[in-house]
């Protein structure tokens, strides 16, 4: 991989690198294009990273399917598509992590401890593989987005990382690897969490800046539907910590557990301020 990369750049192509687990979905596609608008040469990464996983049943239960990504990957003109494995990726005798401190504390860094180690690490590894210029990482993993930033600014690796929208099922319900693994019903219950971010963000333009009191709404619309609430937290955009108060527009996050899958799905929330038009303009 280092060696192919290594000529790209000789030839003053630029690369752009979509990393993901597989199981691709429009979400990871739309990722791909996105690349394609912003490099010469596109690859991407399938590797489900072991050190990520905190429970090892969600490790063996995640879906894999490398054929068919690899007919999906062909169709959107990708050059490279990068299956490292195992044994090559943590080759025995492999000691080192790669850590972001702060930000990976709060949201789901308080509930999957190790998961964001996991990630920088293995991004990191990837990084250095693949060499990109450019990396495209959704929003939908918001705070994954946050860290990787940060470490690539704390680690100095010279590429740039862009974020792409979250991409969703026609009834709002962010799109996920993980989704094949609901049960019809389960996938009728999931559909609270879009329902309940629509709802806070409509009590924040009503007026609403309580964050206790928006919470408050998104739980009882997700309970009602029989979904257990793991955090939803209204937090600062950039440092992840929690605000007590919509104040500027805030990040809204949360993990829902609906059966034995965790969702997870994010929105920037406006006050009623930022939604009323600023008079004299
Ligand atoms: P994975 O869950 O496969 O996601 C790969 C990329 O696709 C991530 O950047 C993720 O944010 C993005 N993505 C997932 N669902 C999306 C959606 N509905 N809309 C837009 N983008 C979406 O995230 C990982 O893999 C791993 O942690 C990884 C970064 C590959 C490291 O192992």
């Amino acid at each position: 991989m280092q060696r192919h990369s290594d000529g790209e750049r000789r030839a003053a192509r630029r690369i752009g690198f979509v990393p993901t687990m597989g199981a691709l979905h429009d979400g990871h596609l739309s990722l791909v294009r996105q690349a394609r608008g912003l490099a010469d040469a596109i690859v991407v990464s399938i590797f489900v990273n072991p050190i990520q996983f905190d429970s090892p049943s969600d490790f063996e239960k995640y879906p894999r399917d490398d054929a068919r990504d690899a007919r999906l990957l062909e169709r959107e003109g990708v050059d490279v598509l990068f299956l490292p494995r195992a044994e090559e990726i943590y080759p025995a005798g492999f000691q080192t992590r790669v850590e972001v401190a702060e930000l990976t504390q709060p949201l789901c860094g308080a509930f999957r401890p190790g998961h964001f180690a996991g990630v920088t690490t293995v991004v990191a590894k990837l990084f250095l593989a693949v060499k990109p210029h450019v990396a495209v990482f959704g929003a939908k993993d918001y705070q994954q987005l946050r860290v990787v930033r940060q470490m690539v600014r704390d680690l100095n690796f010279d590429l740039e990382v862009v974020r792409g929208e979250t991409v969703r099922e026609a009834d709002g319900l962010a799109m996920s690897s993980r989704n094949v693994r609901l049960s019809a019903a389960e996938r009728e219950r999931a559909r609270a969490v879009p329902r309940g971010i629509e709802r806070v963000r409509r009590a924040a333009a009503a007026g609403v800046d309580d964050a206790a009191a928006l919470v408050a709404r998104f739980t009882r619309e997700a309970e009602a539907a029989g979904a257990r609430v793991e955090y939803a937290e209204l937090c600062h955009p950039e440092t992840l910590e929690a605000v007590s108060r919509l104040r500027e527009p805030a990040l809204f996050a949360v993990a829902v557990w609906v059966g034995d899958v965790r969702l997870i799905d994010n929105a920037v929330i406006e006050g009623a301020a930022a939604s009323r038009p600023a008079a004299g303009r």
